[in-house]
């Protein structure tokens, strides 16, 4: 076992950066000898409730919600749960230019009519909320505008009043809104939009049409080039460091919906507590699919605390209404899959039983909340038919589905190895409630048209005595994933334009995160291979990345390194190091073409392993891709 506990504080020279003296700058791949994944706010487990949006669009007003609320409570709902009650775009009627004090469109929240010097306050409906054992949450923008005052121009509930006045967004006020929003009004949940450094360029016919401010857009969704991922993230980071400010009891929530875009899915782990991965839900099949694939390969960004978010949910409309029950069930059941905010979109008012047996499915409920926060893995892909794994935290159990994506049946046959079991394997269907037994090696469904099968299955697992990394995404911190220019994700699914026209030339990748670090897979999606041995386990990450694991009770930590049969650049050499608690225990050099090498690492009273892969002498920009093949932590 090597000690080098200096490592930790190593400095290296840049040359290359700058022209001028090189200054030395910390190490980035050095060590931080502790978990320093984002803990702030409060989204131990995926984040659950209703929002107004899907529902209502911005006709919202106070009864439905309340009456939605009462739902949520009588039903049963939110003993399961679904506790955050959340107001989207509409509620807003200017921003009172004297102090700058947002002001509610009371005629549609009359209990928001408090008079004085306030004039309008929240505090009321949200005591109510909380006198009901709910929460609440509120909707606002990163820049000076709103989407709907660009998209949703017909809308009954536009901010009204000067150009100064309609510029309701946080752009100014941070501190000034996420005070008066959680310290004044009470709520603990704030959705944080970004259309208003999106679309409200000098040259939008809407700025000029409606005489809004021009904000030169930071975020170009077709481009990330042009696009200031620094500067959008920044802005985010204020808010963060407000919400921080204004909740000295850290009980809120920060969502973030940037759409997928400025490469949010590989930062906003760090920022906030969920990250919209994609675009807008439709109720549409396709467009489903779409929003859950910019979600599905991510396992790896998400844990407790943090949360891919591949919109809220549709159940109840369009492709998923109580006519598409088959659909419907499997649009639930993939967001609780991947650990998706579950975020009811329908008004429950009126919600046939049907339906509220979907939401209220507590096997299904109960996948999503699992403490271990592990995101389900892809144990099979392909356009058609997928098979998703997620370890639940009870050790040696997993919740597999199966999903016929397409519009013909299809036969998915389900392997122990695939849920890296040996031996029997007891199912329960957590729809049906029916149980039975994979015996002789493994079995065949058939499902429907885009059915999805739901099971836990319980089983001898592979590793009797600890757990491959794969297997518990939520347990790692991708401190550093290695990718030096963000490019966008080409395999999520392209469905066709849900807003109409087919004369843009088609729906290009566009979500940012290629490359990034994936679980059983490689970062561009092949199977893990060194030197043409194939790992159905392991880690794929680039060159240049460092990973915490939290490794507390294990007694030792293994894994076979090497160079991926699929990197492209063939060049460089790698350095894989192994340090517990910020100590390096064990480290390995490999080059493409050479043998997966093992590495073993002792663990004892370790409580963060950190996995570093350092290329070691860059001769090349390729991306040089690398494997931690059956990396594992042992008892
Ligand atoms: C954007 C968001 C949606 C919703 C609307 C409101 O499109 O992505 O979730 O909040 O704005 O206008």
């Amino acid at each position: 076992m090597l000690k080098a506990t200096l490592l930790a504080f190593t400095l290296f020279a840049v040359t290359a950066l700058s022209a001028t003296a090189a200054q030395p700058v910390a190490d980035p791949l050095a060590p931080a000898g502790h978990w320093t994944g984002a803990t702030a706010g409060r989204a131990a487990t995926p984040p659950m409730g209703w929002n107004s949006w899907n529902a209502f669009r911005t006709d919202v007003d106070e009864a439905k919600v309340m009456g939605t609320a009462k739902v949520l409570v009588d039903s049963g709902l939110r003993d399961l749960g679904y506790i955050y009650v959340n107001i989207d775009d509409g509620w807003w009627l200017k921003r009172r230019t004297s102090d700058g004090r947002m002001q509610v469109r009371t005629a549609i929240f009359p209990s928001a009519k408090v008079g004085g010097s306030e004039t309008s306050s929240f505090r009321p409906f949200t005591d109510k909320l909380h006198r009901m054992g709910l929460k609440a949450g509120i909707y606002t923008d990163i820049g000076g505008n709103s989407c709907s005052q660009a998209y949703d121009l017909h809308s009954p509930n536009l901010p009204e009043g000067t150009t100064a006045e309609r510029q309701i967004g946080l752009r100014g006020h941070v501190q000034q809104d996420i005070k008066l929003y959680f310290a004044d009004w009470g709520f603990d949940y704030i959705k944080v939009d970004a259309c208003g450094i999106n679309v409200y360029g000098a040259d939008s016919p809407v700025v000029k049409q409606h005489k809004y401010n021009v904000y030169p857009p930071l975020i170009d969704q077709a481009s990330i080039n042009r696009t200031d991922i620094p500067a959008v993230r920044a802005l985010y980071q204020q808010v963060a460091d407000a919400l921080a400010a204004s909740n000295p009891d850290g009980d809120y929530v920060y969502s973030i919906c940037a759409w997928g875009a400025a490469d949010v899915r590989s930062w906003g782990k760090d920022v906030g507590n969920l990250w919209r991965t994609s675009g807008d839900i439709t109720p549409q099949w396709g467009r489903m699919l779409h929003t859950f694939d910019s979600a599905s390969t991510r396992a790896l960004y998400a844990g407790p605390g943090h949360w891919n978010d591949p919109d809220m949910l549709f159940v109840g409309h369009g492709d998923f209404d109580v006519h598409h029950l088959t659909e419907a069930r499997t649009h639930f059941s993939l967001w609780a899959m991947i650990n998706a905010p579950l975020i009811i979109g329908y008004d429950l008012r009126n919600a046939p039983p049907a339906l509220m047996s979907i939401w209220s499915n507590k096997d299904i409920v109960r996948v999503n909340q699992d403490r271990g926060g592990h995101q389900a893995v892809l144990a099979y892909d392909s356009d058609d038919v997928q098979i998703f794994v997620k370890t639940l935290s009870d050790s040696g159990t997993k919740a597999v589905l199966l999903l016929n994506r397409g519009s013909g049946p299809a036969e998915i046959t389900l392997t122990p190895a695939q849920l890296k079991m040996v031996g029997d394997v007891a199912l329960t269907d957590l729809w049906s409630k029916k149980t039975m037994t994979l015996t002789g090696g493994e079995q065949t469904f058939t499902l429907q048209p885009r059915e999805s099968r739901v099971f836990e299955a319980k089983g001898k697992r592979q590793l009797a005595d600890g757990m491959y990394l794969s297997e518990i995404p939520g347990a790692i911190n991708i401190a550093r994933d290695g990718v030096a220019v963000p490019l966008p994700d080409p395999i999520v699914h392209r469905m066709s334009n849900p807003w109409g026209a087919t004369t843009n030339g088609g729906e290009r990748p566009s979500y940012g995160g290629w490359g990034g670090a994936r679980a059983d897979a490689t970062p561009y999606d092949q199977a893990l291979t060194v030197d043409g041995t194939v790992f159905t386990s392991g880690i794929g990450i680039l060159a240049n990345s460092r990973m915490e694991v939290k490794a507390a009770g294990f007694s030792h930590f293994e894994a076979k390194v090497g160079v991926d049969d699929s990197t492209r650049n063939l060049k460089d050499k790698v350095v894989f190091q192994v340090f517990g608690d910020g100590h390096l225990l064990a480290q390995a050099t490999a080059a493409y073409g050479q043998a997966a090498q093992p590495l073993t690492a002792d663990l004892a009273n370790v409580k963060i392993v950190e996995l570093v892969a350092r290329n070691d002498a860059s001769s090349s920009d390729l991306p040089l891709v690398v494997t931690w093949g059956d990396a594992a932590l042992r008892e």
